[in-house]
């Protein structure tokens, strides 16, 4: 086997598309580190998203807005590191892609400097002429509609999307903006399953849902929902583990442990040549004599 065909190779918008043809439904998953996205890309998660809600689910803030270009460029950085076989997807933060030129400055940082393989933007038929100029420009773009958190302050609060014929065929027309804008594939965050599974029959591309029901082509979760390490589990979420309780029982036992002198043990303890102690304090045989200068000044036992 050549060196080249052993070296891992990430997966592109390309093998996406043939993941999506062959009928595979595909797992992406929301990265925001190093280890984390070791592990995932070992896993075989084909799509690793840094997606903005690092700024809710790691740094605290109430909603996405707060999240800068610089945060999301950090995060996004770390992930690739971790990564070598799973297609890096950056998400574009509230307003750093307000217009074209904006938008293909920002994204091609993500892609230049952070080394990300594609990148999303929220909005459907409002976004349409920005993904158009992102993929004339080269960058792979992730569509993402239904739920837009990026507007909450302008929608007023998390709630399904497209349950009336207005907001229902709005979607359907969102969803086909995005498409033919050229998006490889596209988010469909809180929609009733039955209009998911309508998007997903009439586009060409996968759709990946989020609270969207098992109809779409892919889904999507948040890591933290999915190791169980939020504070807060969303209904459309399933933990697959419980990593809070894990940290919080690992946290404790290590407090007992140091408050009764138990960590560390023998196994965590480095020891030397106690006859090199004894000589560096002045317990050994090749002692100096008495009432000399300590050797760089630090005081030997007996001068004690
Ligand atoms: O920011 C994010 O994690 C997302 C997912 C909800 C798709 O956009």
């Amino acid at each position: 086997m050549s060196a080249t065909s052993e070296t891992p190779r990430r997966l592109t918008i390309v093998d996406v598309a043939k993941l999506y043809a062959d009928g595979q439904r595909i797992a992406m998953l929301t990265a925001y580190d190093f280890p984390t996205a070791q592990l995932l890309d070992q896993a075989g998660i084909p799509i690793l998203l840094v997606g903005d809600s690092v700024g809710q689910v790691m740094l605290g803030y109430e909603t996405t807005v707060r999240v800068t270009m610089a945060e999301m460029v950090h995060h996004t950085k770390a992930v690739v590191r971790g990564s070598t076989r799973a297609l890096v997807v950056a998400d574009m933060p509230f307003l750093s892609y307000a217009t074209p030129d904006q938008a293909v400055e920002n994204a091609g940082i993500f892609l230049r400097e952070a080394g990300a393989q594609a990148v999303k933007v929220e909005g459907g038929v409002r976004s349409a002429r920005i993904i158009e100029t992102l993929v004339r420009a080269g960058i792979p773009v992730m569509g993402h509609i239904g739920l837009t958190p990026q507007t909450i302050n302008a929608v007023g609060k998390i709630r399904v999307q497209g349950k009336t014929r207005d907001q229902a065929r709005s979607l359907i027309a969102d969803a086909l903006a995005v498409q033919e804008a050229g998006a490889f594939s596209m988010v469909l965050e809180l929609v009733p399953e039955q209009l998911a599974a309508a998007i997903t029959e009439r586009v060409r591309i996968p759709t990946i849902g989020i609270g969207a029901g098992a109809g779409c082509s892919g889904q999507v979760q948040i890591i933290t929902d999915l190791i169980g390490l939020g504070d807060f589990i969303p209904r459309h979420a399933r933990p697959y583990a419980h990593v809070r309780d894990t940290i919080r029982e690992a946290a404790t036992a290590y407090a007992a442990d140091v408050a009764t002198g138990t960590f560390p043990g023998p196994e965590q303890t480095v020891r030397m040549d106690d006859a090199v102690l004894d000589d560096v304090l002045g317990r050994g045989s090749s002692d100096r004599p008495a009432g000399s200068v300590p050797i760089g000044g630090i005081p030997l036992d007996r001068d004690l």
